[in-house]
């Protein structure tokens, strides 16, 4: 049985106020949530802060990215043993804002992923191909390219405790989001490859998260689906009411133990 995860990634939004007001309320909000995980990730500014209110709740945070040093000359960059430091539970890792805007490779990208499980946090490794990508039929291609690099020399262990976000990039903040089947179908690709590169009972245990444009009016029926296992929410992460009811989304009649 996988256990949904609902992640909200606030990107470069919210001051340290703002966030700890969020945390604070969300967790008021959603203290009977217990069957399934719920992550935030603040901005780095207000992860210190955000620990602290959401130490006695049901909430995890992560942050959004990190280096893959433990320290020494890299300025401007905040590295694993800081963030293990202040408890962080997950890292969000390739995300395509930082593939794309900020040129992270897949070879960068895994150096992330292995640091991040040395100092036992859980990476979500995000992947997902371009509109151009899809239109030519490569939208497969791209996933696979991307999971064989990013997952490389990562052992069997470590990739039961990564969640993997299927992540559209031009769903990502468009209002577009992918149909439930054909994100499902992708998601059954993912699962596939991660049995060509691990085995059945590895694949059958990683959660795949589908990202883009998730809101309370299609989580039902994304999460419907029998490969998608939760989601990253990026806008209407932002607001307590809508990540809430994105949380309590409505359980359809496959339950979990089925999938
Ligand atoms: P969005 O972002 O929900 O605003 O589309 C998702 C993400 O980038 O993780």
């Amino acid at each position: 049985m996988r256990k949904p995860i609902i992640a909200g990634n606030w990107k470069m939004n919210k001051t340290i106020k703002k966030s700890v007001e969020f945390a604070r309320e969300l967790g008021e909000t959603l203290n009977d949530c217990p069957d399934m995980e719920i992550v935030i990730f603040p901005p780095f500014t207000a992860l210190y802060a955000v620990a602290n209110v959401v130490r006695d709740t049901n909430i995890l945070f992560g942050a959004q990215n990190m280096y893959f040093e433990p320290a020494g000359a890299y300025t401007g960059e905040v590295s694993p043993l800081m963030l293990a430091d202040i408890g962080v539970h997950y890292v969000i890792l390739g995300h395509s804002e930082r593939r794309e805007i900020l040129g992270e490779t897949d070879e960068i990208i895994n150096l992330k992923m292995k640091a991040a499980l040395n100092y036992r946090m859980k990476p979500i490794l995000c992947v997902g191909e371009k509109i151009e990508e899809r239109e030519k039929g490569k939208a497969e291609d791209v996933v696979h390219n991307q999971l064989v690099k990013d997952l490389h020399d990562i052992s069997k262990d470590e990739m039961v405790k990564t969640v993997l976000a299927y992540e559209p990039l031009w769903a990502i903040g468009t209002g577009k989001t992918a149909s439930p089947e054909d994100a499902n179908k992708m998601h059954a690709f993912i699962r596939e490859t991660i049995i060509s590169l691990y085995d059945k009972r590895t694949a059958s245990k990683v959660r795949i998260q589908y990202g883009g444009s998730v809101r309370p009016d299609n989580i039902d029926i994304l999460m419907a689906q029998p490969e998608i296992d939760g989601a990253l929410v990026g806008g209407a992460s932002l607001d307590v009411e809508s990540f809430a009811k994105i949380v309590r989304f409505k359980r359809s009649v496959l339950s979990f133990d089925d999938k």
